[in-house]
């Protein structure tokens, strides 16, 4: 891909890069997208009325038979090169956050020292009654491919089901998380948007607010997205190629090239 030149510059001379992810920058790691995952056991359900507390409180098995699939899935994931180069750029660049949608820890993984989990995270559940934290089994059973129902745990305190550590719609993002996010994109000159179809709020007005606050706002996605206008630059592609090509065009040496 030819780079613009300007954006390279915008690259080069920032101080502060936020990286805001969404379920795209992982897709290359074999983690299905929210709008296109739903296929066996959940090919029927649409996955914004999956994902709420009412689904839970209605058949929870189902919910956390999701949740475990995903977490699966995840564990038996390895970052990819976008990752890895979003992690290369804390080397060369003097301030980078990750501001992520995901409830992956494939950016930790990569190397990403300062990773705002927005949605909140696979790997932290607690009680939905108590809300005590529950620690689950880091072994990866053998899944299913369409995935099954599974009986959450149960509490060991009071009894109440444990839910995964997630936002569901309908619930509000943690107050730190989303003050750390706003903090950081006020604070930088460079917002790269990479893999999201910028379709769910709150998160989804991040990069709005970069481009009003004049920020260089760039996407990275292979399709067209309800912030095409709000970017100076879009890059058409998949992460992680785009970034493999973008780390050679910066030269930011050192972060592994391999998908
Ligand atoms: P979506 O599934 O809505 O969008 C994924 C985006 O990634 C789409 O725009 C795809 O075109 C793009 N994409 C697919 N493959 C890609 C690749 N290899 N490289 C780059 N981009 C690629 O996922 P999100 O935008 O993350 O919220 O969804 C936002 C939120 O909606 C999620 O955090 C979740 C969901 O429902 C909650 O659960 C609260």
């Amino acid at each position: 891909m030819n780079f613009d030149g300007q954006m390279l510059e915008c690259l080069r001379n920032a101080h502060h890069i936020v990286a805001f992810t969404g379920a795209g920058v992982s897709q290359e790691s074999g983690i299905p997208t929210f709008r296109d995952s739903l296929t066996g056991l959940w090919e029927n359900f649409d996955p914004a009325r999956l994902v709420t507390l009412c689904a839970f409180n209605k058949d929870p098995d189902m919910v956390w038979g999701w949740y475990e699939w995903r977490r699966m899935r995840v564990m038996s994931a390895e970052p990819n090169t976008a990752h890895r180069v979003i992690a290369k750029m804390q080397s060369v660049i003097p301030k980078v956050t990750v501001v992520t949608q995901n409830v992956d820890d494939l950016h930790e993984r990569a190397g990403s020292r300062n990773v705002v989990h927005l949605h909140g995270s696979l790997h932290e559940s607690r009680c939905s009654a108590c809300g005590r934290k529950h620690v689950l089994p880091n072994g990866v059973p053998d899944e299913p491919e369409g995935g099954r129902r599974v009986a959450p745990p149960q509490c060991g305190r009071c009894g109440g089901l444990v839910r995964p550590g997630v936002v569901w719609f309908g619930e509000d993002l943690p107050d730190l998380e989303w003050k750390l996010a706003t903090q950081a994109v006020l604070d930088c000159d460079v917002l790269l948007s990479v893999g999201t179809s910028s379709s769910v709020m709150p998160a989804a007005s991040l990069p709005v607010l970069a481009s009003q606050q004049g920020k260089c706002v760039i996407q990275v996605n292979p399709l067209p997205t309800a912030h095409d206008k709000v970017s100076r630059f879009n890059l058409v592609g998949k992460a992680a190629e785009i970034f493999g090509e973008l780390q050679q065009a910066m030269n930011w040496r050192g972060a592994d090239s391999t998908p």
